[in-house]
């Protein structure tokens, strides 16, 4: 980007995240994501970095966010409750480490303490002679607010502290010394525990439910949820929420932590034995290795949990090294939040193309620039309907809010007004069907825009099931339930549309449900398997009316005769296209097999202007139609000259389809029902009507050993 727009967008930038950082840290109004919001900094932490001469000294980038609120009383915090830095990968977290030993001039060989970040609320419960005086808020680490009427109708924590044994103590390995400085703690001095106020995922689907019962207004997440609960001036209300607490820290008097207590996993046990409640996920590990393994499992254990956490917290378990390491700028070097990938982000939207469901139903889908969330690339996202894009107030060229969650489709979530440049385009929904060009109207009181033509979706899904069957391209993988999937994601439209699908859009591929990595690989080898198809094939999966396999093979030999290939060739498009225009309904009638009704489909089929826009579409995407050399074959089709072969049953020695090659080669001809005409009925195992038809008409049964003998 070039300084000027630099300038002009980091101004944007910088407003719009103070504006969410002021809803976020001030008034716990949550109006974008965290991630989302992480994602602006990002992006102005960059330019910022390209151009170091524009940053000022008012960027959210040079400061620790937060300012209390007033409506309820302040309060100091003893020490300041600080931030932590965040990691989103192995190597930064190896980064994290090397940057301690380059401070320490020595080598870590030190364990660390890892820690589920729980999502919820930072609360300091300061007890003084083991009384619990006043629980606070954050606020801007320095002074929060006095929220002790709220917190202590939260059931887990601990209105006095529980006073533990000596042989408890002793048992947790505390020196005599020890055990009488947190005695004499307890009896006579201030002990401060830190720590996260939560709502369960259950808490927030039970009260979700209740208030949609209601009418009220639901509550976006969890982390709202204990916020809103918190920041109650009533405490009833906050009770009704039913919050949690888990402990974290322990602030011990004047005393330096690792004065009175050795390691962060001795300290949880301390927290435990004074009667808060701490995570039982916490665990020491020997180093960065086994801290990958810890974050590895409990990222696959994360939807399994009752509560929300955004990733890791990694501590040195030893505590004499967190005054040695001390804090720089807002957070300690002592510990690293180490963070699951964003589930949300920003991005732009380039366009939006609209699908037609099974029932007419038009949904627009954003068109995005390609961006990270939550370890897939994104490019494509659901807006539901018009409605939507009304409310959202939508227009092309907006920078969005985007949100991924597990394997659902992604959403955006809001439009960020306050980048727009005047150039955005409002969008107005289609004035005919994407699919079949039909009228597409609001039906009276309906959010959805519907194509009025009825057979619009069921039509295209036909075709293209048609398409992909065993005799046509023979997709094997690609079942109706995958192409109807596709339609309704607005992947395709039509049989030609497969073939876009190829390495470029398997992020379009894994933004469907139930769709990860190998399936998506799957699919794509799938369709590039078929980029090549046999003439014949190809005509017979065109699905023109009337026109079976057979039909599709003499219209193959028709081309092939005009074409004369020497061998194995591609046919380009046109001369298959002006081949078939070439031929009168006559010329087309006088074939062999192809009666009046037959001709007119397939002249009609060729000169349809959407026909053939389909036919390039499948030349444009990479479809090659191959012709055998002509002449040879020719010559060896004479044993089976003029017989009629139906099979039926299943052939225990060879496909149906190479059955029907063989025959064919011979001069043979296939079909599909008995009649008086047929010549032989090849009958394999389970076979039915079509074995009793020929034996009331007398035709002539061959079982499997029989034709093979034939076709030798
Ligand atoms: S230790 C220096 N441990 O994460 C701050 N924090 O992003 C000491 N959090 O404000 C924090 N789980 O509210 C710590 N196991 C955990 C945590 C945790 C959640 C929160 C905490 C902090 C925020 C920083």
């Amino acid at each position: 980007m070039k300084k000027e727009a630099a300038k002009i967008r980091i101004e944007k930038l910088k407003d719009e995240i103070n504006y969410h950082r002021y809803n976020y840290h001030v008034l716990d109004r949550e109006t974008i994501a965290p991630a989302a919001l992480d994602s602006l900094k990002n992006e102005l932490f960059s330019l910022e970095n390209e151009y170091p001469d524009l940053i000022t000294s008012d960027s959210p980038t040079q400061r620790v966010a937060g300012k209390p609120l007033s409506k309820f009383v302040k309060t100091k915090h003893s020490r300041p409750m600080i931030s932590l830095f965040d990691a989103f990968s192995e190597s930064d977290m190896r980064a994290w480490q090397e940057r301690n030993e380059n401070y320490l001039k020595q080598t870590w060989n030190q364990e660390y303490y890892c820690e589920l970040k729980l999502d919820g609320l930072a609360i300091s419960l300061h007890y003084e002679s083991g009384q619990l005086q006043i629980a606070a808020t954050r606020g801007d680490g320095v002074t929060g607010e006095n929220v002790t009427a709220n917190v202590k109708t939260i059931q887990s924590i601990p209105l006095v502290l529980r006073r533990p044994t000596t042989a408890e103590l002793k048992a947790a390995e505390f020196s005599a010394r020890e055990t009488k400085i947190i005695f004499d703690l307890l009896d006579n001095g201030v002990i401060e525990a830190r720590g996260e106020a939560i709502m369960t995922k259950k808490v927030l689907r039970d009260l979700n439910k209740k208030y949609e019962s209601l009418g009220k207004p639901l509550l976006a997440n969890a982390r709202n949820g204990v916020a809103g609960s918190i920041r109650q001036l009533d405490s009833k209300i906050t009770a009704e929420r039913h919050l949690d607490f888990y402990a974290y820290d322990l602030l011990l008097g004047n005393y330096e932590r690792g004065e009175v207590v050795a390691t962060k996993s001795q300290l949880d046990s301390l927290l435990r034995l004074l009667g808060l409640k701490v995570l039982a996920d916490n665990n020491i590990c020997k180093n960065l290795e086994a801290v990958f393994t810890f974050f590895n499992g409990v990222g696959e254990r994360r939807e399994k949990l009752a509560f929300d956490i955004d990733g890791i917290v990694v501590k040195a378990n030893n505590l004499k090294m967190w005054p040695t390491l001390g804090v720089v700028g807002k957070a300690p070097r002592y510990m690293m939040a180490y963070k699951f990938p964003a589930e949300q982000a920003t991005t732009k939207v380039n366009d939006i193309v609209w699908q037609v469901g099974r029932t007419g139903a038009l949904t627009p889908t954003a068109i995005l620039e390609p961006v990270a969330v939550g370890g897939a690339t994104i490019s494509r996202s659901t807006l539901h309907n018009f409605d939507e894009i009304q409310r959202l107030d939508l227009r092309l060229g907006d920078t969005v809010v985007i949100e991924r969650s597990g394997d659902v489709i992604p959403k955006v979530i809001s439009v960020l007004k306050n980048l727009r440049t005047g150039k955005e385009k409002k969008i107005t929904p289609p004035a005919a069907c994407p699919m079949c060009g039909g009228q597409v109207e609001q039906v009276d009181d309906e959010v959805a825009y519907r194509c009025l033509n009825k057979k619009c979706f069921a039509v295209s899904l036909r075709q293209i099931e048609h398409f992909v069957s065993r005799g046509a391209a023979d997709f094997d993988g690609l079942g109706p339930k995958l192409i109807e999937q596709f339609m309704a994601a607005g992947l395709i439209k039509d049989a030609a549309d497969i073939y876009a699908i190829d390495e470029t859009k398997k992020s379009d591929l894994l933004s469907l449900e139930r769709f990860a990595e190998k399936k998506a690989e799957n699919v794509i080898a799938i369709i590039n398997a078929k980029r090549e198809l046999d003439l014949a094939r190809f005509i017979y999966s065109l699905g023109i009316r009337h026109v079976g396999e057979e039909t599709a093979r003499t219209l193959a030999v028709m081309i092939a005769e005009n074409l004369h290939p020497e061998k194995k060739q591609a046919v380009a498009l046109s001369s298959l296209i002006s081949t078939f225009q070439s031929k009168s309904r006559d010329d087309l009638a006088n074939m062999e097999d192809i009666g009046p009704v037959v001709a007119e489909s397939i002249y009609s089929f060729w000169h349809d202007e959407k026909n053939l826009e389909l036919l390039k579409k499948f030349e444009r995407n990479g479809v090659k139609i191959i012709i055998e050399a002509f002449g040879k074959n020719k010559s060896v089709q004479t044993k089976l000259a003029g017989k009629i072969f139906v099979l039926t049953g299943s052939l225990l020695g060879l496909t149906r389809d190479a059955a029907k090659d063989k025959i064919r080669a011979l001069g043979g001809k296939t079909t599909e029902s008995v009649t008086k005409n047929t010549d032989y009925v090849v009958a394999g195992e389970n076979s039915g009507s079509k074995y009793d038809k020929a034996k009331e008409l007398g035709v002539t049964i061959l079982n499997e050993e029989e034709f093979l003998k034939i076709i030798e």
